[in-house]
């Protein structure tokens, strides 16, 4: 029978013969692909395999502990952690343009990638580059041309092309669902295997404004406790994504306790979607929208107002950047 458990077997024993006795590097970020991509390869190779996480300082809550501490309990991996967040505030630092602010965090991304290369090379030659590609990703870049990127859709663990590595994608004949059961299969941590599609750029394109630290901050809370509220209801099957943005820039008035408040607005942005190309917002039931509104204006301060996205894409993005 063609069981889950075959085709990890399967893919491990592929990425053996590929590899042989070599060395391989491979990019978490966070997200099921490359973390499964990187699981198959430990399998096969052991600590022959480097990986590493660059935290540019833009994940949600808990993310970076989910890789740095979760995957490699459940996997053994070897892994570098880059702690980059400093560097990309600086980089993005009074950047409020949502392409400028993709192109700088994929260019920091590269450099600090690289550097940890060249640190990995030192202790001998490495070959060979893990990715997460899919099954449809293949189909879509064999396709030739492509469509018309409305944004840049590079994602943040996107390489340079003048890399001479032989690429290992030990999940290139798979759906995104069989990679999710892959992981399953592997004992990856459930949150990362679930995980719902998430940007490579992350929080940074859901500041609409300059992004800093305390922004983030508050963004990082109020996405945490509208996921929270959002799995407990059941509805991660039933939503694609759920983007949290911050109005950073803008203002309203609100009243809270016996004060006057003046804070900033955050939206929710829950859609359906099938593939992401085009988009319905989610009918989310009322009393979980209230129970996050609450639970956002009450635990975050500078937040006073929870608004709703209830535009379609087209012609609205999921995206707010
Ligand atoms: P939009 O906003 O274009 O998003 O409707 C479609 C899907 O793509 C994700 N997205 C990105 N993913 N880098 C990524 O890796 C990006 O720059 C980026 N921009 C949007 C978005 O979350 C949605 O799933």
């Amino acid at each position: 029978a063609w069981t889950m458990l075959n085709i990890v077997e399967d893919a491990v024993e592929a990425v053996r013969a590929q590899i042989g006795d070599g060395r391989a590097i491979c990019g978490l970020s966070g997200g099921v692909d490359s973390a499964v991509a990187a699981a198959i390869v430990q399998r096969a190779i052991g600590d022959r395999l480097t990986c590493v996480f660059v935290d540019h300082g833009l994940l949600r809550k808990g993310e970076a502990e989910q890789v740095e501490r979760d995957f490699v309990e459940a996997t053994g991996v070897k892994l570098r952690v880059v702690d980059a967040a400093e560097r990309f505030l600086k980089a993005l630092s009074g950047v409020t343009d949502p392409e400028e602010k993709r192109k700088i965090i994929g260019r920091e991304f590269i450099r600090v990638f690289e550097d940890e290369q060249r640190a990995i090379l030192a202790d001998g030659p490495v070959d060979f580059l893990v990715q997460g590609t899919l099954y449809p990703d293949v189909v879509e870049s064999g396709g030739g041309t492509g469509t018309a990127n409305i944004k840049s859709h590079h994602n943040v663990g996107g390489l340079p092309e003048d890399l001479k590595f032989e690429l290992v994608e030990p999940l290139r004949t798979l759906f995104k669902d069989e990679v999710r059961r892959a992981g399953e299969e592997l004992g990856l941590p459930p949150a990362m295997v679930w995980r719902q599609p998430f940007p490579g750029p992350g929080l940074g394109i859901r500041i609409v404004g300059e992004v800093t630290r305390e922004r983030l901050d508050l963004l990082r809370e109020a996405d945490a406790i509208a996921r929270e509220e959002l799995s407990r209801a059941g509805l991660d099957r039933d939503i694609w994504q759920c983007p949290v943005v911050l109005l950073a820039d803008v203002r309203s008035v609100g009243v809270q306790g016996d004060g006057r408040t003046y804070g900033h607005p955050v939206v929710l942005r829950p859609v359906t979607s099938e593939d992401a190309m085009t988009a319905d917002w989610a009918r989310v039931p009322y009393d979980v929208l209230s129970r996050i509104s609450t639970r956002i204006t009450n635990e975050v301060s500078e937040i006073n107002r929870v608004v709703l996205d209830i535009t379609s894409k087209p012609p609205g993005t999921i995206e707010w950047e």
